[in-house]
């Protein structure tokens, strides 16, 4: 594939991830950290002209000199913008003023990709710009569940296919060896900047489940009480579920004395048989204590990967979110995309249902707060 074929595959995917909602669906923003879709739409946008179209194209002028301020996420180096918790104000620019935006900018893109075909650093940022794309590309499928789910009519995204309901293929448990191994990523093919540095680890022998913990056996943790017995918590995920009244996963209601969950394909019966999902952090290590196993750290994971089925959640790990040995913050704006969150966040392994094919791979971090679960995560275990 051309890398105009490429950039031009990518962005039609995000479209048509969008291409269910009627108009009223882009704009809401229930809570801060869940994003309106029409701002995932710009943002992802406003990257390539940022980053991009800015600086290589000669004689560049920007669709909008608002939307720099309205579409930027974090980077402070960029400029002020928009308060996070206020991104479902922005009722202007309208959806159909959006999506010309993007238009705008894919003609731009094209035109530059054309002109400039051999530059190897320009290819380096639009391939990172095709990748930031994807990881929105999971945050809409995932926000889009969010603020459909939180609508009591639990409208259905998706008619045909079923996102999540999704069983284990394997079985049983992979023991590995101690010893010294090599972590991160090296060589051809996209990463990020916090993958790299490969560098050696020793890992003790450990045994990994081949599995994901399923509902079945999560529902026999809620009924053993849980959630109701402090001896399982961490003691800031006893707090959490104190706090926030938390008795189930999310999306996860009784009905009619059944338990019933929202999915993308509207509220259905929790099908015991099917992977988990919707949890936190705090709840991933509170059954594990309950089932007297422990959550792997990240280095486990990434050993124990090329063994393991993996791809329909993403896995927590007991690591925290910390820079590798050889961590190198990019220079300028970009040094803000994964660096500056390199504290009080748990790294999580693996992809989803909503991550797109080909965007993940063994040494990819993803990582969330220990209370976050409207991602699609999962459980897996270690023997203690
Ligand atoms: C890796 C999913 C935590 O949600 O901010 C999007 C992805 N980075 N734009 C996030 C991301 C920049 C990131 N996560
Ligand atoms: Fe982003």
């Amino acid at each position: 594939m051309t890398l105009a074929q490429y950039y031009d595959t990518v962005r039609t995917a995000t479209q048509d991830i969008c291409q269910p909602l009627q108009t009223e669906d882009y704009v809401p923003q229930p809570v801060p950290f869940v994003s309106p879709p029409k701002w995932h739409l710009a943002h992802s946008t406003w990257f390539f002209e940022e980053f991009i179209l800015k600086k290589y194209l000669p004689g560049y002028v920007v669709f909008d000199e608002d939307f720099g301020f309205l579409f930027n996420s974090y980077y402070n180096n960029v400029g002020n913008r928009v308060f996070r918790a206020n991104r479902g104000n922005i009722t202007r620019p309208n959806v159909a003023q959006v999506y010309e935006y993007r238009q705008y900018v894919d003609a731009h893109m094209q035109e530059l990709i054309q002109a400039k075909a051999d530059d190897a650093a320009l290819a380096g940022l639009i391939v990172l710009g095709l990748n930031h794309e994807q990881q929105h590309q999971e945050l809409l499928v995932t926000d889009i569940k969010y603020i459909l789910g939180g609508n009591p009519l639990f409208p259905v995204y998706d008619e045909v296919a079923d996102w999540e309901a999704q069983h284990n293929t394997g079985t049983g448990f992979v023991t590995i060896d101690e010893g010294v191994y090599n972590v991160g990523h090296e060589g051809a093919g996209f990463s990020f900047d916090n993958e790299h540095g490969r560098h050696k680890v020793y890992l003790n022998q450990f045994t990994i489940s081949n599995t994901l913990v399923t509902n079945a056996q999560y529902l026999e943790f809620i009924n053993a009480g849980g959630y109701t017995n402090f001896n399982y918590w961490l003691d800031e995920g006893w707090s959490w579920v104190t706090e926030n009244k938390i008795e189930a996963p999310l999306y996860w209601y009784i009905i009619d004395r059944q338990w019933m969950h929202y999915t993308l394909s509207g509220l259905k019966p929790v099908d015991p048989d099917a992977m988990l999902t919707h949890v936190s952090f705090y709840e991933a290590a509170a059954f594990a204590e309950w089932k007297r196993m422990r959550l792997p750290t990240e280095f486990e994971w990434e050993i124990a990967s090329a063994q393991l089925n993996w791809g329909k959640r993403w896995e927590w790990t007991h690591s925290a979110y910390l820079p590798y040995p050889n961590f190198h913050k990019p220079d300028g704006a970009l040094g803000e995309y994964n660096g500056k969150f390199m504290v009080n966040q748990m790294v999580l392994r693996g992809a989803s249902c909503a991550t797109p094919k080909g965007h993940s791979r063994n040494t990819y971090r993803n990582f969330f707060h220990a209370g976050e679960r409207w991602q699609f995560t999962g459980i897996r275990l270690v023997k203690l």
